[in-house]
This record gives structure tokens, C-alpha cells and sequence, in this order.
């Protein structure tokens, strides 16, 4: 058999500790299938002693982790680290300059510095992998650049962050509030101590800058993605959205479109009304999915676990496999000299229903003053309901389900209630996710 491709694996945490173990237990197939053992000759963390329930004794250790490219018995670096720039960052620019190829399952660095990463794998002829970073064990990135290769893509969306989907499907489940669940969400491991990464959305909008860049062959671009977390949900949405017929998920979504002329790149993570009867609203707990509809695939559904020690190794791996066989291919499927630089569509013209609901003061005239913002913005209104009723004064909750309409035109409805002694808090919209 060929002679082994020598991993660097700096990180042995969740990951990194996941990968030692499914390398060790399929070796032999690894082998087989990528035509060549998969050998870790060398690893790289912080504290050279922490128990990590595997055995490094065969490995190396190197306390600098930046030049583990440098090294000689190094054929491929494996980053499973984290964080956007610090020593990951290092790592992958001194890989490069090595002229070494590197996996990660960084989308934080991806998003943020993953085009200025792929130049560099291109101009060294080495690969830059990083299906990990994208919902985890499911092999998204492979089927968009791969399986479904011959397919211009009209929409990608998807549930892209484990932790804000269970925090969501427990709340349906149980009638519970929003931080009463993440309490329990982080007691459990599925919520970090500092969950804001995950919880205002940022953690799958990194993803979706991703998935849209290799969908649309568009530079990627982070910081275009309209990104509203999942923090202002209440338990009465969820139950109002169930008495509709829909549940609520976090939904990151990406398409083309056009302002005026010009092409436009439409990308926001944003929780989303989806109806019952579509296959994302049965994604529960800590699971991902991604839908892709291709011109002649049609929809294509991807499903599985977005994160855990094992998916996310089995992500690592299959890139390691892929190297292994000579399959470098361009990080983003298209040379980065070759993607556009697509600029964030203008939302206002986007047609659509929304949910919105209002907190207001429980008193005569309000419902009014409610409905005509709507007609003079030019709303039209599918369903209204105001729920329970407080002492003269309280506050109460009214909902509203629109018609479809031009996005701007919600907008315009909530500039005219702007400041509006009635409302006891900023109105919540969410949009319904549409076949
Ligand atoms: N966990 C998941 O399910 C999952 C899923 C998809 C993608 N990812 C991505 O995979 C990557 C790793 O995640 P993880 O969950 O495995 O993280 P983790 O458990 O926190 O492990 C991080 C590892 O990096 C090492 N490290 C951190 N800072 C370092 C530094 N300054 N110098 C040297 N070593 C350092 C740590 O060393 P010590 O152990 O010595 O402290 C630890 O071994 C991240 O990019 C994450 O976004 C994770």
C-alpha cells in the first residue's frame, strides 16, 4: 500500500479528540478507501497533560502549534482549535506557507478569513477543507460542490445551529420560556456557559456565508447576512404559531436576486414561521438540516447531526480521505479568481407574509391604532388575534398573520407605530417560510 498521509491534529478537545478515535477504529477501511493509511504523527494543544480518554502516546507533541506545518513528518494539518483569527488563524496562513494542505471545522474563521485562506491554498496547489464547519456531520458542503454539481441553486436554507433548534423544539414541546430552557440547555451541554454565539444567530450565519459562497460561486461575505437571534421569542409566539399551523425555527436562507440590474446575493439567519407540513418544521433537539433546490435536482434535503464528537470527526475525515486520494479541488468550487462579488439584495421589494406580534397596553382604541399602520402602510391583514385579557391597562399580546406583501411595507407599518405610547416593547416580526 501507498505510503501514509501524516496528520497534524492541533486541538484535542471535542474534535480533535473525535478524530483520534474514528482514525484508530476504521483504519482499515480509511485505508482502503482513501488508498492509503491515514496516520497521526503529531498533536498540539495547550496543556500537554490533561487527561482527554485517548492515548497520544504513539503522537509527538508540539508545543508550538503554528509551525506544525513546518514539521517534516507532516503531510496535512488538521485545525481543531477555533476562534476567527489567534493561533488557528496563524496556524492556517504558516500551513500554507508550508505548502502543506489543511482541514478545519472552523467556520469562524472561514467566514471571516476564508477567502483570503483559499488564495493561499490555490497559489500553494494545496487543498483547504472544511466540511466539519457546516451542520457538522452532515455532508453538505460535498453535496452542493459534488453530488449536486450541475445544478444552478434558486434557494439554500436551512436550521443551522443545533443549540438554538433545541432550545426552540423544547420550548414547543414544553410550553416553556425562552430562558428557562436555555438554563437547562446549558446544564445539559447543549448551550455554551456564554451562549450568544449561538443564540443571536451569529453561529449560523458563519455557516450560511459558507454554504452561499460554494451555492452561487460568490465571495463570501459574513458580514452581509441580516442576522436576528432567537432571544425575543416567547412561549405565547410559539403557542400562537402552533394555533396557526406552523412551528418557529431558526432559519439561515440564501438566494440570488437583483438590485435593479445588477446581480445581488440575498443571505439572513432570522427565526422563521414554518408551516407544519414542511420537512424542517420536523427537525427537533440538536439536529441540522439544509435544503438546496437545484434547476434539475429539485429539493434536495440534508439531514443530520449538526455537531458531537463523532459527526463532526466522521466531516473531518472525509476530507482527510479526499486528500488522500489527490482531490484537492478549489475550497470554494469555483477559483477564488473566479467568484463574483455579489452585493447584499435590497430586502424592501422581497414579497412575502410575516407574523408580527405586538406587547401593548390593554385599553380601548389600541387594536385601532394598530390596524390603521397596517392600511396606511398597505398591509393587508390575513388573521388577527389579541390574547387574554388583563385589568384595564395591562398589558396584553396581539398577533397578526399578513397577506403577501413587500417586506418594506411591514417596515413602513412599524416606522408609523414607532414610538407609540401603546406598545410596551419593540413589535416582533418574523417571516413565513414559503414553499
Ligand atoms: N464541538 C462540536 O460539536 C463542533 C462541531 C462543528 C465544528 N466545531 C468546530 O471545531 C473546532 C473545535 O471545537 P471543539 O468543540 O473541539 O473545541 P474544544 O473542545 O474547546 O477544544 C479546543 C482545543 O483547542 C485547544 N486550544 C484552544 N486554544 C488554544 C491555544 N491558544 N493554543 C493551543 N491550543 C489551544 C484546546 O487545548 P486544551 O485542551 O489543552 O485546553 C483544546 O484541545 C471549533 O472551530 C468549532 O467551531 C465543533
Amino acid at each position: 500500500m501507498a505510503e501514509p498521509l501524516r496528520i497534524a491534529l492541533a486541538g484535542l478537545g471535542t474534535v480533535g479528540a473525535g478524530v483520534i478515535r474514528l482514525i484508530e477504529a476504521n483504519a482499515a477501511l480509511i485505508a482502503r478507501r482513501a488508498g492509503r493509511p491515514i496516520q497521526v504523527t503529531v498533536v498540539s494543544a495547550r496543556d500537554r497533560n490533561k487527561d482527554r480518554g485517548v492515548d497520544l502516546s504513539a503522537f509527538a507533541w508540539e508545543d508550538d502549534m503554528v509551525i506544525l506545518g513546518e514539521r517534516a513528518d507532516v503531510d496535512v494539518v488538521v485545525e481543531m482549535v477555533g476562534g476567527s483569527d489567534g493561533p488557528a488563524l496563524a496556524l492556517a496562513r504558516t500551513t500554507f506557507e508550508a505548502g502543506k494542505s489543511l482541514v478545519t471545522a472552523n467556520k469562524a474563521m472561514i467566514a471571516h478569513h476564508g477567502l483570503e485562506l483559499a488564495t493561499k491554498a490555490e497559489a500553494a496547489k494545496v487543498a483547504l477543507k472544511f466540511e466539519a464547519a457546516v451542520a457538522g456531520g452532515i455532508p453538505v458542503i460535498k453535496g452542493l460542490r459534488e453530488g449536486a454539481a450541475a445544478n444552478e441553486f434558486q434557494r439554500v436554507y436551512g436550521i443551522l445551529n443545533g443549540t438554538c433548534n433545541y432550545i426552540l423544539s423544547t420550548m414547543e414541546d414544553t410550553g416553556r420560556d425562552f430562558g428557562n430552557v436555555l438554563t437547562e440547555a446549558q446544564a445539559k451541554g447543549y448551550a455554551e456557559a456564554d451562549p450568544a454565539f449561538d443564540i443571536e444567530g451569529t453561529d449560523a450565519a458563519h455557516k450560511l456565508s459558507i454554504l452561499a459562497a460554494i451555492a452561487f460561486g460568490a465571495k463570501i461575505d459574513f458580514t452581509a447576512v441580516a442576522t436576528t437571534g432567537i432571544t425575543r421569542i416567547r412561549a405565547a409566539d410559539i403557542a400562537q404559531a402552533d394555533a396557526l399551523g406552523y412551528v418557529i425555527r431558526l432559519i439561515g436562507m440564501a438566494e440570488p436576486g437583483r438590485n435593479g440590474d445588477g446581480p445581488a446575493l440575498f443571505q439572513r439567519v432570522h427565526p422563521h414561521l414554518v408551516p407544519v407540513d414542511h420537512p424542517l418544521a420536523h427537525v427537533d433537539g440538536a439536529t441540522n438540516a439544509v435544503v438546496a433546490e437545484g434547476n434539475f435536482s429539485g429539493r434536495l434535503l440534508f439531514q443530520g447531526a449538526g455537531a458531537g464528537d463523532g459527526p463532526t470527526a466522521s466531516a473531518v475525515v472525509a476530507d482527510l480521505i479526499d486528500i488522500a486520494r489527490g482531490e484537492i479541488g478549489a475550497p470554494f468550487s469555483v477559483p477564488v479568481s473566479e467568484l463574483e462579488a455579489l452585493v447584499p439584495a435590497e430586502t424592501g421589494h422581497r414579497a412575502g407574509r410575516s407574523y408580527i406580534r405586538f406587547m401593548v397596553t390593554d385599553r380601548p382604541g389600541v387594536l385601532a391604532e394598530l390596524t390603521a399602520a397596517m392600511r396606511d402602510a398597505g398591509v393587508s391583514i390575513e388573521s388577527l388575534i389579541q390574547k387574554g385579557r388583563t385589568e384595564e391597562g395591562g398589558e396584553v399580546m396581539v398577533a397578526m398573520v399578513t397577506h403577501e406583501g413587500p417586506e418594506s411595507s411591514v417596515s413602513e407599518a412599524l416606522r408609523l407605530l414607532d414610538g407609540s405610547p401603546s406598545l410596551t416593547e419593540a413589535p416582533l416580526v418574523l417571516h413565513i417560510l414559503e414553499d
